[in-house]
């Protein structure tokens, strides 16, 4: 069942545009506007929103999180995103306006079901976004909206998490559409810039293999790996960072890059690999310039850097001892992509290591208990 491919991981990462394109398809009307009748909740509640909270777990609460970026921006309501185990502890803000939106791929997380049963006992409105038709999370939700991915099988989650996005960006840009946030060709736009990225990941599986291999032959042996972005590219670190953890037991952490100075500057050390998200260049961003330098503060003090940067962004070149190359897309769109070689190289430095690349030590694909 693995049609030819040596691992079910290696199978779904190359699934990804095709992942993203079914996510996407079926979920507008004929003259363009998003149309997500099958969500069946009304209108006028979606209109009613002020805040929105979302729950989830390790990759999906990664997923989460990028969204969290673009809705608030997108909407102009405030976005929360909570870990499914920790939510329900805190006694959690929640009203009738609150809509909480459940991440699930396997729709069988028991953390993000009891975090569910609390919102909606609390009054909320649940939206789960699951991959699994007629699992649990999505039948104890007030409302699904389902990611198209096809079965995942491998215990780390890949093409789940860009169906995510996906399907949470389609959430925030109909939020948008209902409560009149954006103009129509706003959003037309952006959805001609998600139509346009299973083509950017094809693009990135089709050439940027080779240099994901050498960046993982040469870092096989390291002992700890740091990932580092800001903005989108701060929850997308995380999520390179956990793939390495799980199947290539790798000691990683992924951190916002602004933090480097505030401490985890001190474990950098000779040799030490960090990688490191560079935002486009482009439109006078920034963040491009601050990100720059964090990897030059790095590389100041012997680290071994790898950059995930845009194509034809020269300047990281001087700074990175390897780069994997994205794609031109906006910044909102580039998780979508970013995150490609980061499955590659957990994938790959697995490999070397003669590891089990679907089924890692110690975990299960969904975790049913508390
Ligand atoms: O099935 P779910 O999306 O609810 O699972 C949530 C997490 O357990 C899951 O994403 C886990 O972190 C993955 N193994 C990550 O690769």
């Amino acid at each position: 069942e693995k049609g030819g491919w040596d691992s079910f991981m290696n199978k779904e990462i190359h699934e990804q545009p095709q992942a993203v394109a079914d996510t996407l398809l079926g979920r507008f009307n004929l003259d363009g506007d998003l149309n997500l009748d099958e969500v069946r909740i009304d209108e006028e509640v979606f209109r009613s929103i002020d805040k929105i909270i979302v729950i989830a777990c390790g990759t999906a609460a990664y997923a989460g999180m990028v969204a969290k970026y673009a809705i608030e921006h997108w909407v102009r309501i405030p976005v929360e995103v909570e870990l499914a185990h920790e939510f329900r502890y805190r006694d959690p803000i929640l009203n009738s306006r609150t809509l909480v939106i459940a991440i699930s791929q396997s729709g069988e997380t028991m953390d993000t079901l009891m975090a569910l049963r609390h919102a909606r006992e609390q009054g909320s409105r649940v939206l789960a976004i699951c991959n699994t038709q007629g699992s649990t999370i999505p039948r104890e939700s007030d409302a699904v909206l389902y990611t198209h991915a096809g079965p995942e099988i491998a215990v780390a989650s890949t093409k789940a998490f860009v169906a995510q996005i996906i399907a949470a960006y389609l959430i925030g840009l109909y939020l948008a559409q209902v409560k009149g946030a954006m103009y129509r060709d706003e959003i037309r736009d952006i959805v001609d810039d998600l139509r346009a990225m299973p083509a950017k990941i094809q693009r990135v599986l089709d050439t940027q293999a080779e240099a994901v291999e050498s960046a993982a032959q040469a870092m096989v042996d390291a002992q700890s790996f740091l990932f580092l972005g800001r903005h989108v590219g701060y929850p997308v670190a995380m999520e390179g960072a956990l793939k390495l953890k799980e199947i290539a037991y790798t000691f990683t952490e992924g951190f916002a890059a602004g933090e480097l100075k505030h401490g985890p500057i001190a474990l950098v050390d000779s040799g030490e690999p960090v990688v490191v998200i560079v935002p486009p260049a482009r439109g006078r961003n920034v963040l491009h310039s601050k990100v720059l330098s964090a990897i030059e503060e790095v590389r100041a003090r012997g680290a071994y850097t790898i950059a995930v940067a845009e194509e034809g962004d020269e300047d990281v070149r001087e700074y990175a001892d390897i780069v994997f190359w994205r794609p031109q897309c906006p910044t909102l769109m580039s998780p979508l992509v970013d995150v490609i070689p980061l499955q590659l190289l957990a994938m790959d430095m697995a490999k070397l290591k003669g590891l089990d690349i679907d089924k890692p030590r110690n975990l299960a694909k969904s975790v049913t208990v508390e």
